[in-house]
C-alpha cells in the first residue's frame, strides 16, 4: 500500500485474536502502527486504532493517508461492513484525520467521540 513517499503501510498481520495489525514504515524504519480489532458481537465491524510514534512525523499528512489505506484494506481485503473508532474530543488531529476519511460521530460519551465509517461514507 502506498502512502505519501516514503511512508508505506505494511500488509495486514493477524493479531492472533481475529484482528489485524499493520506497521507504518518510512524506508526500513517503523514510524507507527495501526490495528483493526475484531468485535465479537459483530465480526464484520472492525475497530481502528492508529498512532505515529514521533511528534516530528505528525501533521505531515501521513496519518490521513495511513487511515485511508487502513479503511480501504478493511473494506476491500477484509470485507468489513463498518469501521469504528474512539477519539478524545481534545484530539483535534485524530478527529480531523478521521473526518477527512469519512468517519462520522454517532455518539459522544464523557468527551469521547465514537465514530464510524461505512463503505458508502468512505472518503466523504
Ligand atoms: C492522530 C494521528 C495518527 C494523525 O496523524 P497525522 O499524520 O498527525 O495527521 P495529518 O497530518 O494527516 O492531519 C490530519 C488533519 O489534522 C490536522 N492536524 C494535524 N495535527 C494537528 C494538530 N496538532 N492540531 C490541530 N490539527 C492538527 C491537519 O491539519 C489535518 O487537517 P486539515 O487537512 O484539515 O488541515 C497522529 O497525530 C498521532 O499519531 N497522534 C498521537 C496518537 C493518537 O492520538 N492516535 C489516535 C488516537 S484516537
Amino acid at each position: 500500500m502506498t502512502l505519501p513517499r516514503p511512508a508505506t503501510l505494511s500488509e495486514p498481520r493477524p493479531d492472533g485474536r481475529g484482528g489485524y495489525a499493520y506497521d507504518i514504515r518510512e524506508g526500513d524504519r517503523i514510524i507507527g502502527g495501526c490495528e483493526l480489532l475484531l468485535s465479537r458481537r459483530r465480526p464484520r465491524r472492525l475497530q481502528a486504532k492508529m498512532w505515529l510514534d514521533a511528534e516530528s512525523d505528525r501533521g505531515r499528512g501521513i496519518g490521513t493517508h495511513a487511515l485511508t489505506a487502513l479503511v480501504d484494506s478493511a473494506f476491500g481485503v477484509l470485507a468489513a461492513d463498518a469501521v469504528w473508532g474512539q477519539v478524545a474530543g481534545t484530539n483535534t488531529a485524530s478527529l480531523r484525520c478521521a473526518e477527512k476519511v469519512g468517519f462520522v460521530t454517532y455518539t459522544r460519551q464523557y468527551g469521547v467521540h465514537f465514530m464510524q465509517v461505512t463503505p458508502k461514507q468512505e472518503n466523504g
